[in-house]
């Protein structure tokens, strides 16, 4: 029985409660992570799924048939949802994917054990906002996302469910010279270079492709491709928890729709904040389509 009004807080930070219980965040921390498992981390609407894609179709050298045959949820399960145990069990896919949107502080002492390769997904925010915006529209499990201002205000000071952003990406990014089975990809190089991310994840993953199988990732990892793939799409997911006549998963897809929704003074206020929350990081992200 889905909980869908259900809000799980776990170390100050809620969840939706129909896929988190306490259980399951708590096993997510002490997690024993293999030296053999990729793991995606992200905040949400960074990119995640789209990452999902591509690691799937390098791990299957282009070749499409387990992106297309197997829903994301099962191939790159989510590390702090409840069904995780029962899906790794069930699983033959290797390498594991595991998929989370835990902070660093969270994962810290589970992933430190281990030599799991993890790939940190980050997206410029004000993007990341207008993105969740919608989505929150969509996903019956979220609250009601009010209106643009009141939304905003909320991802600015860090209240909404998943928790702040810039503690994730501050959390996260911080450890990219400390731990060298990390790697920060952008959704912004996703979208202006999907070929050399492609080559770029391939060689962390240790797993050289060549040409024709980098030009396979690269066209199933398509905006349409991904848009019309039912195992990515999320239209599989019943309609009681996604509605799917209020909008799409995969909405847009594109860099710099913050300023189709920002007003002027949003986009102020939203500067301000940032500069004097990203002021010990020294993180430069791309902000519009070049
Ligand atoms: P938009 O809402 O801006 O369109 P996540 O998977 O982390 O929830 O992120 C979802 C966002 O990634 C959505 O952004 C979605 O459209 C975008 N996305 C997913 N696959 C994509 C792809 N192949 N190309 C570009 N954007 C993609």
């Amino acid at each position: 029985m889905a909980r869908l009004d259900v809000v799980e807080i776990f170390h100050g930070i809620s969840f939706p409660g129909h896929l988190h219980t306490q259980d399951s965040l708590q096993r997510a921390v002490e997690f024993p992570f293999q030296d053999t498992d990729i793991v995606i981390v992200s905040y949400p609407k960074s990119g995640t799924t789209w990452m999902q894609e591509l690691v799937t179709l390098i791990s299957s050298r282009g070749n499409p048939h387990l992106s297309q045959t197997v829903p994301n949820w099962t191939r790159a399960p989510w590390l702090e949802q409840f069904y995780l145990a029962s899906v790794l069990e069930a699983s033959t896919i290797t390498p594991r994917v595991i998929t989370t949107h835990l902070s660093q502080g969270l994962l810290s002492s589970a992933l430190q054990v281990s030599k799991a390769k993890v790939i940190y997904v980050s997206r410029n925010p004000k993007d990341v906002a207008v993105s969740f915006y919608h989505f929150h529209k969509i996903a019956n499990f979220l609250p009601d996302a009010g209106s643009f201002p009141e939304f905003l205000n909320k991802f600015l000071e860090g209240k909404l469910q998943y928790g702040c952003w810039f503690d994730h990406v501050k959390g996260w990014t911080s450890q990219t010279t400390s731990m060298d089975n990390l790697l920060h990809i952008t959704y912004e190089e996703m979208s202006l270079d999907l070929r050399g991310v492609t080559e770029k994840v391939s060689s962390f993953l240790q797993c050289p492709l060549v040409d024709d199988e980098v030009n396979n990732c690269v066209a199933h990892c398509s905006f349409n491709s991904m848009k019309d793939n039912k195992m990515v799409n999320y239209t599989l997911v019943a309609e009681e928890i996604m509605d799917h006549k209020k909008g799409s998963f995969m909405r847009k897809g594109k860099i710099g729709d913050w300023k189709n929704m920002f007003t002027e003074e949003q986009n102020q206020y939203f500067d301000d904040v940032f500069k004097s929350k990203m002021q010990d990081c020294p993180l430069e992200f791309i902000w519009e389509d070049q």
